[in-house]
């Protein structure tokens, strides 16, 4: 049986066009737990989450999926691994039903139309759009397609960059009440974000990424939700020292 963690940063390292972008990052994120990266702009989150995916090469320390360094099984970690990007990725030219369908089949997964139905339901993307391009979609569809996708793959880990931008409020409490739901069925999520309320709504643990190093990690306990004042101030460097 394997009782690694799904998710571990070991003193991650990383340069970008010789830029240090990460300087000695480690944490890990356990199985059903959701871990919020949180951080400003340029802090270094999406590029920890490409680290994971193997599509950036730590320059010291290592990455692991279920325990494996992904430089030596990036096959393995991306398997394992439902990513939703930055920038929603899908066709503007597809439906989003043929989006789905497409996307599935490159990741070597399919789903009936029925299977489709049931993913675009849980992120509420309003039936009469589903069979239209997206090209004729608001931001928020097109992100809430995406998200579908990334369920249906139904991967143990999901890495979620900004997941919430472009949905209204309504739309982030129903996806937040989503990914909960996820976790607690045995998914381990990664977000990175740098919305301070979100992390805190959602997430087990939050980690403070500032200039490529975390700074400060904050955990829900007793069943209260993370204080969004406190990891505010910590994030805006205002916290009591
Ligand atoms: N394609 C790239 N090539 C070289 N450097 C990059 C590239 N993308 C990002 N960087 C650099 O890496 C650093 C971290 O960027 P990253 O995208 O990981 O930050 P982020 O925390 O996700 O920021 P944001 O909140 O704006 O998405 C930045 O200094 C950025 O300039
Ligand atoms: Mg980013």
């Amino acid at each position: 049986m394997n009782m690694a963690s799904p998710l571990e940063a070991r003193s991650l390292s990383l340069v970008r066009e010789g830029n240090a972008v990460l300087d000695g990052v480690s944490f890990t994120v356990a199985k059903g737990e959701i871990f919020a990266l949180l951080g400003g702009n340029g802090a270094g989150k999406s590029s920890t989450l490409l680290t994971f995916l193997g599509f950036l090469e730590p320059s010291g320390g290592e990455v692991l999926v279920n325990g494996r360094s992904v430089g030596s099984d990036v096959a393995a970690a991306r398997n394992a691994i439902a990513y939703l990007p930055e920038a929603a990725s899908l066709y503007a030219h597809m439906t989003a039903y043929e989006n789905l369908d497409y996307f599935l089949d490159l990741a070597g997964k399919s789903a009936t139309k029925d299977e489709i139905d049931v993913a675009l339901d849980r992120v509420a993307l309003p039936n009469e759009a589903r069979s239209r391009r997206l090209q004729s979609y608001s931001k928020g569809m097109r992100q809430k397609s995406a998200i579908a996708l990334a369920l249906l793959r139904e991967t143990p880990i999901l890495l979620l960059d900004e997941p919430t931008s472009g949905l209204d409020p309504v739309a982030i409490d129903e996806f937040h009440d989503l990914v909960k739901t996820l976790a607690e069925g045995g998914q381990t999520v990664l977000m990175v974000t740098h919305d301070v309320y979100g992390a805190c709504q959602v997430a087990d643990r939050v980690g403070l990424l500032r200039h490529g190093k975390l700074v400060g990690s904050f955990a829900a306990e007793n069943g209260q939700r993370i204080d969004t004042e406190t990891v505010h101030a910590a994030f805006a460097g205002r916290e009591a020292t």
